[in-house]
């Protein structure tokens, strides 16, 4: 039986009978709460969060993190980016297997996203110290630091510079809506940029990757599916533009003399609007998120505004193909208004197809666990599709209440948190079986 459901109508989503009733519940789902309430004090704003990338706020929440990290006897450490890698040594110097998600959040943002990934590593960890399970190889946490794009345009500053993808990027230029750049960001917060080459991994010390998050989207609730695992990771090309017109007097001036960058900002959002809704174009996204006018008053004209476009796709040439449509669209439209027109991309993430052999040690374990999954894609961008260029990687989605990410409305239950992690606790352990298997049949040193 399959359904053919996702935010891009998946080609293929398998949903797998559930075996009679769920084996053993091993994650708290209380304990799990505990933990979500404790990192939401910190960035609370009213009823949402807000603890942007390179923020005090969200170094705080790493601290944090990091005790709780500490106090289960793993070998905690900070890289020079910011993110907390934290280790339980396995029985033999094999590769890790690495769990974990970000910390930080979108402006007025929810308590889940990214946090779910986090609490659900620690909480694994718990599980198996308190069962008394050893694992053949070591087990790394690690908690991302910048991944949300929401400050300085750029997601997965954690993951990208882990995999090697910052260096080549000029810290100095990654601006957020104040001036302030990434650079300064990092020192603000005790960082060194000229230090962020040294958190590069290595691959070959790293078995794979898994991340449990939020599924951001309606697809599992819609299907009534407690667990999701992801085939592929939309990617994203962010553009900033800025339209160039002359502030004047909006009572004084004909509407024939005017070169209102406002009214020609509209027409450049309505323009990306139509080109994602355009048939050809199957599950592509388009968002005016941010927009800034110039000088922002009642009585004249905007003289110049600031806007963001993020493009979202599953499919690589259509994502870069939208994008360079909405900027073609907004030169035309800015020609015609003989008004001026920046274009800047400020980011460009591809999309990830996950690897299947990872992905089917996931469905494996949702079966062992007796839980019903949907194979499905992401709409949304994660530190996972990054990592997976170096480490292979797997995501593990739980359901979101009405598809609400980015909000204060963001909610998951404790039941479906503790279910994802009881599935990704069942993929690490088979993983961990499987690839010692695979390291003494190669006779590879410290597995045997
Ligand atoms: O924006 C995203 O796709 C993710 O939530 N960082
Ligand atoms: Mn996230
Ligand atoms: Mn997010």
């Amino acid at each position: 039986m399959t359904i053919v459901r996702g935010p891009q109508q998946t080609d293929d989503a398998t949903v797998a009978a559930a075996g009679d009733g769920r084996a053993e519940k091993l994650a708290q789902p209380g304990r799990l709460s505990q933990m979500l309430r404790a990192i939401a004090e910190i960035g609370a704003d009213g009823d949402a969060i807000s603890r942007l990338a390179f923020t005090e706020q969200e170094r705080q929440a790493h601290r944090l993190v990091a005790g709780w990290l500490d106090e289960l006897g793993l070998q905690v450490r900070e890289d020079a980016i910011g993110n907390t890698i934290a280790e339980r040594p396995g029985r033999h110097a094999l590769p890790a297997i690495g769990i974990g998600s970000h910390l930080d959040s979108v402006p007025h943002g929810g308590r889940f996203d990214g946090i779910v990934g986090v609490v659900g590593a620690v909480e694994l960890i718990r599980v198996l110290s308190e069962r008394g399970i050893e694992t053949d190889h070591p087990l790394r946490v690690v908690c991302f630091a910048g991944e949300e794009g929401a400050r300085f345009g750029e997601p997965c500053i954690g993951s990208k510079a882990v995999t090697g993808l910052l260096e080549r990027r000029d810290m100095r230029a990654m601006r957020d809506a104040q001036g302030v750049s990434l650079a300064e960001a990092l020192v603000d917060v005790g960082l060194d940029p000229a230090k962020v080459a040294s958190s590069r991994w290595e691959p070959a010390e790293w078995a794979a990757f898994l991340e449990l998050h939020v599924e951001q989207g309606r697809v599992l609730e819609e299907a009534n599916r407690p667990i999701g695992l992801v085939d592929v990771v939309s990617g994203s090309t962010r553009l900033r533009l800025v339209t160039r017109g002359r502030a004047d007097h909006s009572g004084g001036t004909p509407m024939s003399l005017r070169a209102d960058a406002l009214a020609a900002a509209a027409e450049i959002v309505l323009a990306a609007e139509a080109l994602a809704n355009d048939e050809r174009h199957r599950g592509t996204r388009a968002t005016v998120g941010y927009l800034s006018v110039s000088p922002n008053s009642i009585t004249t004209i905007p003289g110049l505004v600031t806007f963001t476009v993020d493009v979202r796709d599953v499919d690589s040439d259509r994502q870069r193909e939208t994008a360079d449509d909405v900027v073609s669209r907004a030169r035309q439209i800015c020609e015609r208004r003989q008004l001026g027109l920046d274009v800047a991309v400020i980011a460009d993430t591809s999309p990830a197809v996950l690897p299947i052999w990872l992905r089917e040690f996931t469905a494996s374990a949702a079966r062992d666990v007796g839980v019903e999954y949907l194979v499905l894609t992401s709409g949304a961008s994660h530190d996972a599709q990054v990592i997976n260029r170096r480490v292979p990687a797997a995501m593990i989605f739980v359901p979101s209440r009405e598809g609400l990410s980015h909000v204060p409305g963001e909610w998951t239950s404790n039941a479906d948190i503790a279910t994802g992690v009881d599935v990704m606790t069942e993929t690490v352990l088979r993983l961990d079986r499987f690839l010692v298997g695979l390291a003494g049949e190669r006779g590879l040193e410290g597995a045997s």
